[in-house]
Parts: structure tokens; C-alpha cells; sequence
């Protein structure tokens, strides 16, 4: 019986790992999908993995998410689609799911020669450490919700002695 719960818990533990490892990167991050942004620069310290997702937030009229081979990446040409993400509400997703190459650029209206033109290579996960394959997950959540473990863990033990003292000032009240 303790076994099935101990499988139950782990059962948990994976499915929670695997709904957080993948990222949603915003492309920009605050300035979004815009000309005059340099997205090489914005994609040059990051690591995109299978699976992660990428978000774009634009104009909806004016600009677009399309998918192309490299050398139309080059030349800004959106005439030879690979895929055409665009769905029309200027937020779209694009899933990563294949391990290689994507180029991304806003085909019409001048975009991409503005520089809204975006390429990633998706690299499979790193493997965890045997020995202690959450720990790596657990560093992967921490930085999809935002906050570093540094901050979270003092936070966690604030609000753990604020409950304690709450409840401290109750029982003297
Ligand atoms: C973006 O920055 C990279 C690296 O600094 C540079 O090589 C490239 O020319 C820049 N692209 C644009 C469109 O300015
Ligand atoms: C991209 O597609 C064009 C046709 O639209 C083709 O001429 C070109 O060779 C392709 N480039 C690559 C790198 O596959
Ligand atoms: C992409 O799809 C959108 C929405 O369906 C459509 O309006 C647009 O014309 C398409 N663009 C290309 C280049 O296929
Ligand atoms: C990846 O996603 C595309 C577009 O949604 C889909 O056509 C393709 O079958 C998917 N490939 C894999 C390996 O899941």
C-alpha cells in the first residue's frame, strides 16, 4: 500500500515536472514583436528547448508571424512559407516541437526589414544528474514562475514566521 502511494507520488511529481518544463518566451520580452528591436541580440543568451513555446505580441494590422528557410530569413522574403503562424489576433504561439533550425520573420509591410525577424535553434534538454533528476526540474520552475530560489526561499521563511507570530499574538490576545 505504501508503494502504490510512493508511485502515486511520484506519478504527481512527473506530471507536474513535465506541465512546468516547458518555457513560454515572450519574444522581446517588453518591447514584443516590434521593428527596431534586435532579435539576435534578444535570442543570443538563451537556450530554447524541445517543447518550449515562443509568444508574440504585435500589431495585429500591421505585422505577422511567418515561418521560412534561412536564406528567405536572410533576404526577408515571405513568399515561400514553411509555416504560417499568424492567426490574426496578433498573439501567437509558436510550439517548438522539433529539435532544429526555425526562422521566424513578420512578412509583410516592411517588418522584417525593420528587423522583426527572429532566429532559434531548439536544442533537446539538457540530461538531469542521475542521482537527483528534481533538482534540475525544480531550477526550470523556479525560472518559468519568475523568481529565483534565492528569493523564494527567504519569502517562504518570512511568511512562515509571519503565520507563526500571527498565531502567537492570537493565543495572547
Ligand atoms: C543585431 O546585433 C547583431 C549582434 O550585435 C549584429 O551582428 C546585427 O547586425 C544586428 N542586426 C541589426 C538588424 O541591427
Ligand atoms: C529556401 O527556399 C528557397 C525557395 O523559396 C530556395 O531557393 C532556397 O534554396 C531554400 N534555402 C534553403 C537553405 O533551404
Ligand atoms: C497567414 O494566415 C493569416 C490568417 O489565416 C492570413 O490572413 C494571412 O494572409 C496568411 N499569410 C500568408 C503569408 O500566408
Ligand atoms: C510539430 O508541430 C507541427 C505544427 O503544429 C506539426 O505539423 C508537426 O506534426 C509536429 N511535429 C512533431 C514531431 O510533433
Amino acid at each position: 500500500m505504501a508503494r502504490t502511494a510512493v508511485m502515486a507520488a511520484l506519478g504527481v511529481v512527473a506530471f507536474l515536472a513535465v506541465e512546468v518544463a516547458a518555457k513560454k518566451w515572450t519574444v522581446g520580452d517588453n518591447k514584443f514583436w516590434n521593428p527596431n528591436v534586435n532579435y539576435t541580440v534578444w535570442a543570443q543568451d538563451k537556450h530554447f528547448y524541445l517543447d518550449d513555446w515562443l509568444y508574440f505580441v504585435y500589431e495585429r494590422k500591421q505585422y505577422n508571424v511567418i515561418e521560412v528557410n534561412e536564406t528567405n530569413y536572410i533576404s526577408c522574403n515571405s513568399n515561400n512559407p514553411i509555416a504560417n503562424w499568424t492567426h490574426g489576433a496578433g498573439r501567437d504561439v509558436v510550439h517548438l516541437n522539433v529539435t532544429r533550425h526555425y526562422y521566424l520573420i513578420s512578412g509583410d509591410g516592411g517588418g522584417c526589414y525593420g528587423g522583426m525577424k527572429l532566429a532559434v535553434l531548439v536544442e533537446k534538454p539538457p540530461p538531469s544528474p542521475a542521482p537527483a533528476p528534481s533538482k534540475n526540474i525544480a531550477r526550470r520552475a523556479f525560472t518559468v514562475s519568475g523568481f529565483a530560489p534565492q528569493f523564494v526561499i527567504p519569502v517562504a521563511v518570512f511568511a512562515a514566521i509571519g503565520l507563526v507570530w500571527d498565531n502567537v499574538v492570537l493565543l495572547f490576545w
